[in-house]
């Protein structure tokens, strides 16, 4: 089982997945809880967070996004599809979502053209589930700015202009609008921690018996 969550800036992916982790370990549900960029358990996918989110940097577009799609090339293939492979549940905070909406619906690189090469450095892996977490731009760029400890003032894109961000809200609905039926949902993510995770349990619970079926008669 592949679950994703997705989002804005400041929009509570980390605090929900963090949050489903410990449930799942509740549960006795093998899992791995992981992250784009850079993942903390690959040092190549550490090396290039550095690159992409360093203020410091000015990365051309398409630059910007042939990196994005780098890191996630590396984590597939190293990362992921192995921990898939041994049975464990993966849990990623970001993945091929944020590449279609940050690098087409922000940087505005053709959203057509670029589809076919997310696609390819994923491997073809989409998830099986994918939490896409919405409230207005200026809420969730007011929250990430004050907690970022990383890069002091925000990273690149959280020094973005507004409408940038707004362009991403839009994108995700985007998302969403053509995957409804199949891998999204979409969560109201002014709502409190509690009550989002109550959502997120909500929706995976299903998963969750069919894991345990599965388990119990194997
Ligand atoms: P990060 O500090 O990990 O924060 P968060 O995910 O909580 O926002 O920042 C990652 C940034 O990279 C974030 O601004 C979104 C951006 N991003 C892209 O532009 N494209 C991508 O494909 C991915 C995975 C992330």
């Amino acid at each position: 089982m592949f679950v994703t969550f997705e989002g804005i800036e400041g929009s509570s992916k980390t605090t929900q997945a963090n949050l489903l982790s410990k449930w799942l370990t509740e549960l006795g549900i093998e899992h791995l809880l992981t992250k784009e960029p850079g993942t903390v358990v690959s040092k190549e996918c550490k090396h290039i967070r550095k690159l992409l989110l360093d203020p410091k940097n000015d990365l051309a577009p398409r630059s910007e996004f042939f990196l994005y799609l780098a890191d996630r090339a590396q984590h597939v293939n190293k990362i992921i599809y192995p921990a898939l492979r041994e049975g464990k549940w993966v849990i990623s905070d970001r993945y091929s979502d944020s590449t279609y909406v940050y690098q087409g619906w922000g940087r505005q690189l053709d959203t057509e053209e670029i589809k076919p090469m997310i696609a390819f450095a994923a491997e073809n892996l989409v998830p099986d589930l994918t939490f896409i977490m919405d409230l207005p731009a200026e809420i969730g760029l007011t929250r990430a700015r004050s907690s970022n400890t990383e890069f002091v003032g925000g990273d690149r894109f959280e020094k973005e202009e507004i409408s940038f961000h707004e362009r991403l809200r839009l994108g995700f609905f985007q998302v969403h609008q053509n995957n409804q039926f199949s891998r999204t949902r979409l969560l109201n993510a002014e709502k409190t921690i509690e009550e989002l995770h109550e959502d997120v349990k909500e929706v995976l619970r299903p998963y969750v018996d069919e894991h345990e079926t599965f388990i119990e008669s194997a």
